[in-house]
């Protein structure tokens, strides 16, 4: 028999509840229990980071993670990211530099990128490949990613906001 839980989490700054079926995935929850559908399926097997959201501010795959294992923890999903109409900074960083073409690895990547810019504000190349390693995009050749991570690190420190700043109190 197929059981179902209710789930508690924080999502995009409000606290939820929702039934949902045991051993469901957070990346379908997310999908099908929630309809925030900016989050990605592509392998399913934690091999392309197109699942990646936020848990309490940790970049992680969604797709083979049990929904059950997430109880009470903060998630933040691409949904999350914009203030109202604003635009986060690395979004807008991601749309300057050319960096988004069909847009399926964008999701998991901008916010693969604020993980690594809360942690790291001024990263290295290296360190921004580093960051982005676990990422399959198709169509951009990742050179232009690497640019609009270190172009939202640039407008973070002049801003001097941090790049926090687009984040929904
Ligand atoms: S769909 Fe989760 S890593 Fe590919
Ligand atoms: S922009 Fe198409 S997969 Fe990355």
């Amino acid at each position: 028999m197929n059981k179902t839980l209710l789930v508690k989490l924080k999502v995009n700054g409000e606290w939820i509840e929702a039934w949902a079926p045991e051993r469901q995935t957070l990346l379908d929850f997310i999908r099908e229990e929630l309809n925030l559908t900016g989050t990605k399926k592509g392998c399913g097997a934690g091999d392309c980071g197109s699942c990646v959201v936020l848990i309490d501010g940790r970049a992680t795959t969604t797709c083979t993670l049990s929904v059950s294992k997430v109880q009470g923890r903060e998630i933040t999903t691409i949904e999350g990211l914009a203030n109202g109409t604003h635009l986060h900074p690395i979004q807008e960083a991601f749309i300057e530099a050319g960096a988004i073409q069909c847009g399926y690895c964008t999701p998991g990547m901008v916010l693969q990128a604020k993980d690594l810019l809360d942690r790291v504000p001024d990263p290295t190349e290296q360190e921004i490949k580093e960051a982005i390693d676990g990422h399959i995009c198709r169509c951009t050749g990742y050179i232009k990613i690497v640019e609009a991570i270190r172009l939202a690190s640039r407008k973070s420190k002049k801003v001097g906001a941090g790049i926090k700043g687009g984040l929904k109190p």
